[in-house]
């Protein structure tokens, strides 16, 4: 079973619940939320292997450590994971970018793809797929699918806010990628929104309610 991973220093429960607050404007929730990921890669990026690496300091040559292993690829499920692409970006920056485009039907609640591009070698990739809302699992899960499809093995899930729901079915279809969270919230109501969530994420982030 794939491991979650609450990642809720105070920094970012602070910052969370500034952006849970309804009466936080577009920008700010925004900025909070690139602070946010950035903060949390952090986590994500904790068990990336390192090498040896003479380096010449001004003053001596000197045996010190830099990343090794496999390249990144982040890819944000449209279009509310893009908010939190440039926090990782800045932390990664030779991360490619891919995207996938998922949209919730607003009756069934169900994924409708509708967009998929990924950078050339993504199998070799470490992929870190971004969402900061896990509310049923349906998104995040067929996301992993296709990233999956295209050879990808190597794979985690960034998200922002999670339901207990949403956990549970990426767990069940995906026991072999790990979760990462800054919050576990109560439960989702009948339009399986996230309670007491933060609303929808990508209206927030592009201002279009
Ligand atoms: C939201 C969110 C996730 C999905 C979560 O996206 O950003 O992608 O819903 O719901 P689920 O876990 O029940 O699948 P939405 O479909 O509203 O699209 P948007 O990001 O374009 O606003
Ligand atoms: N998508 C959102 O943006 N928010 C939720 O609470 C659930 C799905």
């Amino acid at each position: 079973m794939s491991k979650v991973h609450l990642i809720d220093h105070p920094m970012i429960q602070h910052k969370l619940t500034i952006m849970r607050d309804k009466e936080t404007p577009s920008s700010l929730f925004r900025q909070l939320l690139y602070e946010i990921s950035l903060l949390m890669g952090y986590e994500v990026t904790r068990d990336f292997p390192l090498e040896d690496v003479e380096v010449e300091t001004p003053l001596e040559k000197a045996t010190l450590k830099r990343i090794a292993g496999k390249k990144v690829a982040i890819v944000p499920i449209l279009r509310a994971g893009l908010g939190m692409v440039d926090g990782l970006r800045d932390l990664i920056p030779v991360a490619r970018v891919g995207h996938i485009g998922l949209y919730r039907d607003e009756t069934t609640h169900k994924p409708v793809p509708y967009y998929c591009k990924f950078p050339k070698g993504i199998e070799q990739r470490m992929c870190i797929l971004t969402d900061p809302m896990l509310a049923t699992g349906g998104s995040a899960a067929d996301a992993i699918d296709l990233v999956k499809q295209h050879g990808c093995l190597d794979i985690r899930l960034m998200c922002l806010v999670a339901a207990p729901e949403g956990i549970a079915a990426v767990q069940e279809r995906h026991p072999d990628v790990d979760i990462y969270v800054a919050a576990i919230d109560r439960e989702l109501n009948e339009n399986c929104y996230i309670l007491p969530g933060l609303g929808d994420a990508g209206d927030r982030i592009f201002g279009t309610k």
